[in-house]
């Protein structure tokens, strides 16, 4: 799953395109670092792509500032994916020939990510017959070609050489993405052979045939963390109250509505044995209505009554389970204030492995694309910023992975999983 984007832009007046892929990208949600050439800079500033960007922007091979930072090897490391948009022919001669002395020669030689080339250069240029070797030679090592439209060009002729425009730029890496429900087989997959349960979403306990108490939960978090344990190689079940998301590819997923029946399922599985891992992310009411109207309620009295009874508190009920059927319990703690404190008393009162803390209020936490996390556990903490959640549900599988591997919790497999939904 690409994640990681590094944009390579060189000198060319197609490098103010650039910056508009870069809002497109991180608009997707991917992460976006920019490298720029020296002859990019004279067409725009570094400025502009780390605002759009969010990341320090890095151009010199051998400057110790940037280096330090993140140096040429990392950089190569940390790319799932290097674009190249502009890619100039001079950098598709330098990248043939694979010249290291400046950064993004360097980077490209370091990376194993794959290559993708958005050329933009006068008409003459690119059908040169040395640029059409060049790139040929680069096709040949695996290299994508995003091609170059007709039309009018910056010199003010007509012909091929100009830059592919963003949006399509941005199609053509979409519908690049591996299927998710097919395995990568070089993805690493620290998770395999073992069964993660996720609650996610909201739960609805009615008053009444058309009114239900609820919450704003969206359901986005658990649903991003569903789909980060299948990619780290878990065999996942996701619980989900009523939400607006499509079922992940390659997870199982159980609708339900009310607080008892998110109980019941859970507490089916987890049961049954075999679950290694438990994710509790679903907002789930902590009470519900004593009584259930079998009639719509009618106005007419001046104030009305709600009597309620707490629900079971999934999250406690599993962690308190023996070791054997126990999974690794990862829960959260939606908080309006005393973020840390809260969130630590919840953590020992529930007696989960893992909590992960996130602010809630307006614009903040439900319904949000982006989050932040504290995470806390028995002799640790992490703070993570704020990030798509898709990312963010990464960062925390990474964590659980760790602490889960620490923890050794023997696995108590049985043959019964996966029961089928609704059982
Ligand atoms: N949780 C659960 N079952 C419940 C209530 C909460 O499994 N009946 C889980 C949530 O999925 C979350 C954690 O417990 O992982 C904390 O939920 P939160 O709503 O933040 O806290 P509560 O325990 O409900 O406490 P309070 O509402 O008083 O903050």
């Amino acid at each position: 799953m690409i994640q990681r984007i590094l944009l390579g832009v060189n000198g060319s007046i197609a490098a103010y395109k650039a910056a508009q892929l870069v809002r497109l990208l991180t608009g997707q949600g991917l992460e976006v670092r920019v490298l720029m050439s020296r002859g990019a800079q004279a067409f725009v500033t570094p400025l502009t792509f780390q605002a759009l960007s969010g990341q320090p922007v890095a151009s010199e091979l051998l400057d110790a500032g940037q280096e330090s930072a993140m140096g040429h090897i990392e950089l190569a490391r940390w790319a799932d994916l290097i674009l190249i948009a502009p890619a100039s022919a001079n950098s598709l001669a330098r990248l043939a020939v694979g010249l290291a002395d400046d950064l993004l020669g360097a980077v490209c030689l370091a990376s194993r990510a794959p290559l993708w080339l958005a050329p933009a250069m006068n008409s003459a240029m690119w059908q040169h017959p040395a640029s059409q070797a060049n790139l040929a030679l680069l096709q040949q090592r695996g290299a994508h070609l995003l091609e170059p439209e007709r039309g009018e060009l910056a010199c003010g002729e007509q012909g091929d050489g100009r830059m592919m425009e963003p949006a399509q730029i941005l199609q053509r890496l979409l519908a690049a993405q591996p299927d998710q429900s097919k395995p990568d087989p070089l993805r690493p997959t620290p998770l395999k052979g073992q069964r993660a349960l996720v609650t996610a979403g909201p739960t609805q306990e009615p008053l009444d045939p058309v009114r239900y108490l609820g919450n704003r939960s969206s359901g986005k978090m658990g649903y991003a963390l569903a789909e980060a344990l299948r990619d780290a190689g878990a065999e996942v079940c996701l619980i989900s109250g009523p939400v607006a998301l499509p079922g992940p590819a390659g997870v199982e997923r159980i609708l339900v509505e009310q607080a008892l029946q998110m109980h019941r399922a859970v507490l089916d599985r987890v049961q049954a044995g075999g679950v290694d891992l438990f994710i509790a992310c679903a907002a789930v009411a902590d009470y519900r209505p004593v009584r259930v109207a079998t009639e719509k309620i009618k106005k007419g009295s001046a104030s009305l009554h709600l009597e309620l009874q707490p629900n079971p508190d999934i999250l406690a009920e599993v962690a308190a389970l023996p070791a054997g059927l126990r999974p690794f319990c990862v829960g959260f703690a939606a908080e309006t204030q005393d973020l840390e404190q809260q969130a630590e008393a919840k953590r020992q009162a529930k007696r989960v492995d893992l909590l992960a803390a996130n602010r809630v209020g307006p614009g903040l936490g439900f319904g949000q694309e982006d989050n932040q996390l504290l995470l806390l556990w028995a002799d640790g903490r992490l703070e993570l910023p704020l990030l798509p959640k898709r990312q963010l549900a990464q960062r925390l599988v990474e964590q659980l992975v760790k602490l889960s591997a620490a923890s050794c919790q023997p696995p108590a497999k049985n043959s019964s999983w996966p029961l089928k939904a609704g059982s």
